[in-house]
């Protein structure tokens, strides 16, 4: 969409991404018609960040107000906050630093953005097997979906390739885990009622379904968190089998909407 880029002046309050790569980020896309819309004399700029050091020394002096934090800093941006939300604690990933006083403060509205999507299908949709789910991927992403599955009363199996991982973050949040293969298909079928695909396996240009061994019933709510391509390969086997879908986008968008929230109350 096009936006207007507003005049930059000493009260403009700034606000950016930081990670690397951040050139393609669909973040200020998001953020820079908002603050038009409401006509806040705010920006929102990518900053492609390697030194969180560096960054920060930089973003005390210039008017810098709030930032999104993506890969690689999500975890290691954790130390350079004065305090931060519990889910921060929780999850151990920080996207969201906002400014208050002289001090920064971090969130994760990952958790939100995914959960707020799903919450809309399971208030019209009936449970194939109460309310339990399965993730399959035990990485950062991941970690985030678990704690806000459990969070809202979900019973959650972790599926994961590397068997460790998946037993690593099962214990942290008292959950299920098991390998991601057909010796563990039964126990999904008594996990159905969610089913969330975290993985890069289907990111990109190459990717593939990792549930392809996994014969799905038509009455799972399948989710899938990767949004480039936004019809990924386990999305458009789960549509075929008459299951309602739910793709990655929106859970960009939402985290993005909280995020927004957050800076638009700081301009
Ligand atoms: P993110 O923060 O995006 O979750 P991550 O922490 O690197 O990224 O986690 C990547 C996830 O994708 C892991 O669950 C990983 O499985 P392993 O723990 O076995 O590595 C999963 N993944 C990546 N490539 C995969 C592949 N080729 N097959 C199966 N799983 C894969």
């Amino acid at each position: 969409s096009l936006y207007r880029v507003p005049s930059i002046n000493e009260g403009t309050s700034i606000f950016g991404i930081i990670g690397n790569p951040v050139l393609h980020s669909m973040s200020p896309g998001i953020h820079n018609p908002i603050f038009a819309e409401k006509g806040l004399d705010a920006v929102y700029i990518p900053f492609c960040v390697d030194s969180l050091e560096e960054f920060f020394s930089v973003a005390d002096r210039l008017n810098i107000k709030g930032v999104s934090v993506t890969i690689p800093h999500k975890q290691a941006v954790i130390p350079f906050l004065d305090s931060c939300a519990d889910v921060v604690s929780a999850v151990g990933a920080c996207n969201t630093v906002v400014r208050r006083g002289s001090s920064w403060w971090g969130t994760n509205t990952d958790v939100y953005g995914f959960w707020s999507p799903l919450e809309d299908v399971l208030s019209v949709s009936t449970l194939a097997s109460g309310r339990r789910a399965t993730v399959i991927g035990a990485g950062g992403a991941a970690r985030s979906v678990v704690y806000a599955l459990v969070k809202n009363g979900f019973d959650v199996l972790i599926l994961n390739r590397t068997v460790e991982k998946a037993a690593s973050l099962a214990a942290d949040f008292s959950c299920e885990y098991a390998a991601l293969d057909e010796s563990s298909c039964a126990l999904i079928s008594s996990y159905r009622s969610v089913i969330v695909q975290t993985t890069s396996l289907g990111m990109g240009n190459n990717c593939v379904n990792p549930l392809a061994f996994y014969d799905l019933q038509g009455d799972e709510i399948c989710y899938d968190i990767v949004y480039i391509p936004k019809m990924t390969p386990f999305l458009s086997f789960a549509e075929k089998k008459g299951c309602r879908i739910i793709t990655g986008d929106l859970m960009l968008k939402a985290q993005a909407i909280e995020q927004s929230r957050l800076f638009c109350e700081l301009v």
